[in-house]
């Protein structure tokens, strides 16, 4: 009973209540129930915008492709302007352990120094490599909620095998895989409201404080942030960098599409429970809407896309478009059965929609309109999916389909 502290009681009903409250607020005028949804008609991915007909993968390369990414960059996410002076790119090896995890892996902390006239912003990069393992590996870079900087990514003396933050290393590491992080606020703050601290300000003109409508918002700076991470990684002769795999869940789902429909360096792409301005399709409406993220967080997307809240019908694209922008690299998007908010059914949907243009290069993409059973993973095919019981988070089934998909499309085939 004297463990029983009233006030810690007090706090924690505090807590339960006010969490109970804001999903309570967060979850008004949402539809979560399939039947109302409307019908809609999705933008022609295979159209070019002088109405050609989009049928050889020429065509896709060099016309819709550029196109697609181009009203992403414009109207969703937010384009990268060009900085007001050249931007200096500086790596430094601060760390090295070649003993981590008991001997498995060596750590290297890299800091990667981004500077103009206008400051420097610096990024934390964490990259182990499996040690005893022929170099260079294939590697997995994670978009992080947990600060590079934090004790989160020591081991765990509790759970061995795993980072603090829960991180199945081990297991990469065991399967030939080299793990690299990024932090999603070394960059640009969760909700940035001003852009005078981070990266923003290294690209504005004089009298600049604040992006143009078309200009990044807080994904778009996190996708780039990755980008530079990748600079990096084509200097470290541990990793190959023709095999790297980006991934990350929920917001940072988001950063990881829009980081690998960019960037052709990234082999392979993983979004997990990304919803919203990920994988789900706007058109759906189906948890969260355009007008609920940008209520919640106006600045992940550029301020464009607040002109198309609550006419999602007149956006140019759609979730798919973007998936497809990957292609013909792999790419695997999960869902969770009680995740309703990121609308598990309209991930999947968007994933066989984008599907046309994996066939299209000729690889395998989703076949079937109907979302697979719960709990079975597709993982040979170039478009990848599950879904599983449970809701918002990454969880050991998980971790384990996720290096199933890489081991089948990124590791070289044994025999
Ligand atoms: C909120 C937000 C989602 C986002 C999630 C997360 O729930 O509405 O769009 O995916 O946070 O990043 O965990």
């Amino acid at each position: 009973m004297k463990y029983l502290n009233p006030t810690l009681i007090l706090s924690l009903l505090a807590m339960i209540t006010a969490q109970a409250r804001e999903a309570k607020e967060r979850d008004k005028d949402i539809n979560y129930d399939e039947k109302k949804i409307s019908s809609y008609d999705l933008p022609p991915l295979l159209v070019a915008a002088d109405g050609t007909p989009v049928t050889t993968p020429a065509q896709w390369h060099n016309v819709r492709r550029p196109q697609i990414l181009s009203l992403f960059s414009n109207l969703v996410y937010g384009r990268v302007p060009e900085p007001v002076e050249p931007i200096r790119t500086e790596f430094k090896v601060v760390k090295a352990d070649a003993k981590f995890m008991g001997g498995k892996a060596t750590r290297k902390d890299i800091d990667i120094t981004l500077s103009n006239k206008r400051g420097s912003v610096t990024m934390r990069f964490l990259v182990f490599v499996p040690n005893g393992v022929k170099a260079p590996v294939p590697a997995f870079l994670k978009h992080s909620f947990n600060n590079t900087r934090s004790d989160d990514f020591k081991s765990s003396i509790l759970r061995p095998g795993k980072l603090r933050n829960g991180w199945p290393l081990k297991d990469f590491l065991d399967r030939g895989y080299g793990f690299c992080a990024v932090y999603h606020e070394d960059l640009v703050r969760h909700n940035e409201v001003e852009f005078l601290r981070g990266i923003h300000r290294l690209f504005y003109p004089d009298g600049q404080s604040f992006p143009k409508a078309r200009e990044w918002g807080v994904l778009s700076a996190c996708a780039w942030g990755a980008m530079r991470a990748m600079d990096y990684l084509q200097t470290d002769d541990d990793i190959d960098h023709t095999r790297v795999a980006i991934m990350g869940h929920s917001k940072m789902g988001k950063a990881t599409l829009w980081t690998a429909a960019q960037d052709e360096r990234f082999a392979l792409a993983i979004s997990a429970q990304s919803g919203c301005a990920g994988a789900a399709l706007w058109r759906r409406k189906s948890g969260e809407t355009l007008k609920k993220m940008v209520t919640r967080f106006p600045y992940w997307l550029c301020r464009n896309a607040w002109k198309f809240i609550e006419q999602e019908d007149d956006l140019p694209v759609d979730q798919h478009m973007l998936l497809a922008c990957i292609a013909p690299r792999p790419v695997y998007i999960h869902s969770g059965v009680e995740d309703t908010w990121a609308d598990g059914r309209g991930e999947y949907l968007s994933a066989f929609h984008a599907s046309q243009v994996y066939r299209l290069l000729g690889k395998k993409g989703l076949e079937s309109k109907e979302s697979p059973p719960v709990g079975k993973a597709i993982i040979e095919s170039e478009v990848g999916y599950h879904i599983r019981e449970g809701g918002h988070s990454i969880n050991g089934y998980d971790w384990q389909r996720f290096m199933d998909f890489a081991d089948y499309h990124l590791q070289p085939k044994k025999n």
